[in-house]
């Protein structure tokens, strides 16, 4: 059997891919989620492999690390669907802060942890014009944010205290099947698979850097294998970035009729980012990384998915 390697949040739209893809590269792959957002078909693992725990649940937490003895831990179990977050500030603390404690502490005291990644995001940066670098200075604008840039200085206290090499990625905007929070694209790929020709959308103009979950999963895997040490932070993007308007356009290309949008008032956000895209340099530059997905691909893909609406 290959490595161990636990993954939190293992059954979500991310995490499953990530599962998929450690999988096929031999890892023994396990899985902790409660599936409050996840699905337990979505998780490619045997169910002595998947462990329904909440990562609030600090004695649950621990006994799932020391029955399985991981040797990598990837943890993406989080709250993160903004609009969620905002509606319920203290859920979104307990689990993306309490929680990511409770994991990195399981992490020390297992004594088996040689590395750890956490899933970070874009949306610690402040509102940029250009591409971000991990260097640039950081500010979040929402809850979600704000509990993840926690994340990261606790992964930070974590290695500081304890050794273990620690990777943060920064996600930007993650594409790709089984989504399981309603974002932009599953709801194009809902109306339009309704049989909409018309469809109902917010704000059109702001853009935003798409990633392939497929692709997400090949970055993470490279840097967890290209022998980090201390701490490092990754932007984890295209390096490409789409208006709504482009992606409905991509739509349209792939079911090759056009498509018309009607701005739904209820659904335009107040605040709103104009741009969010990613400088990918680093990522490229230590893992020799490179996506594969194209939006149309994926876009494609999702026209003919398996999806229960
Ligand atoms: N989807 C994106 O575009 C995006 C962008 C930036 C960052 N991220 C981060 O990537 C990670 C994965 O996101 P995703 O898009 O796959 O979302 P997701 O909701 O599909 O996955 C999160 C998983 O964590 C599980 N989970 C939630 N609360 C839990 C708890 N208390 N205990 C145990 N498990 C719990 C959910 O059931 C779900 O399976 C998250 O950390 C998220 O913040 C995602």
């Amino acid at each position: 059997m290959g490595k161990k390697i636990l993954i939190t949040g293992g059954a979500g739209f991310i995490g499953s891919a990530l599962c998929r893809e450690l999988s096929a590269l031999g890892s023994d792959v396990f899985v902790l989620d409660d599936l409050s957002f996840g699905r337990r078909e979505l998780a490619p693992v045997d169910d002595d492999h998947f462990h329904r725990v909440d990562i609030r649940d600090r004695h649950g937490v621990m006994e799932v690390f020391r029955a399985v003895r991981p040797e990598q831990v990837l943890h993406l179990a989080a709250i993160h669907f903004i609009p969620y977050c905002n509606e319920h500030p203290v859920a979104a603390a307990d689990i993306n802060i309490t929680g990511t404690i409770n994991v990195l502490d399981a992490c020390a005291s297992a004594g088996t942890v040689g590395q750890v990644f956490v899933a970070s995001t874009a949306a610690v940066y402040p509102i940029a014009d250009g591409a971000i670098a991990e260097d640039h200075p950081l500010g979040p604008l929402d809850i979600y944010g704000i509990t993840k840039l926690a994340t990261e200085k606790l992964a930070s206290e974590f290695h500081h205290r304890t050794g273990t090499p620690v990777v943060i990625g920064r996600f930007f905007n993650a594409f790709g099947p089984n989504e399981t929070n309603p974002h932009l694209i599953p709801e194009i790929q809902k109306q339009v698979r309704a049989g909409a020709r018309t469809l109902r959308l917010g704000n059109l103009d702001p853009k935003r850097d798409f990633i392939h979950t497929e692709d997400m999963s090949r970055a993470m895997s490279a840097l967890l294998s290209c022998g980090l040490q201390g701490v490092e932070t990754f932007n984890i993007g295209r390096g490409i970035e789409y208006s709504v308007r482009e992606i409905v356009e991509a739509f349209a290309r792939q079911l090759g009729e056009p498509l018309h949008i009607e701005v739904d008032a209820a659904r335009v956000r107040k605040v709103e980012r104009m741009h969010l895209l990613a400088d990918v340099s680093k990522l490229k530059r230590i893992t020799g990384w490179e996506p594969r997905w194209s939006i149309d691909e994926g876009v494609a893909t999702l026209l003919t998915e398996d999806v229960a609406f």
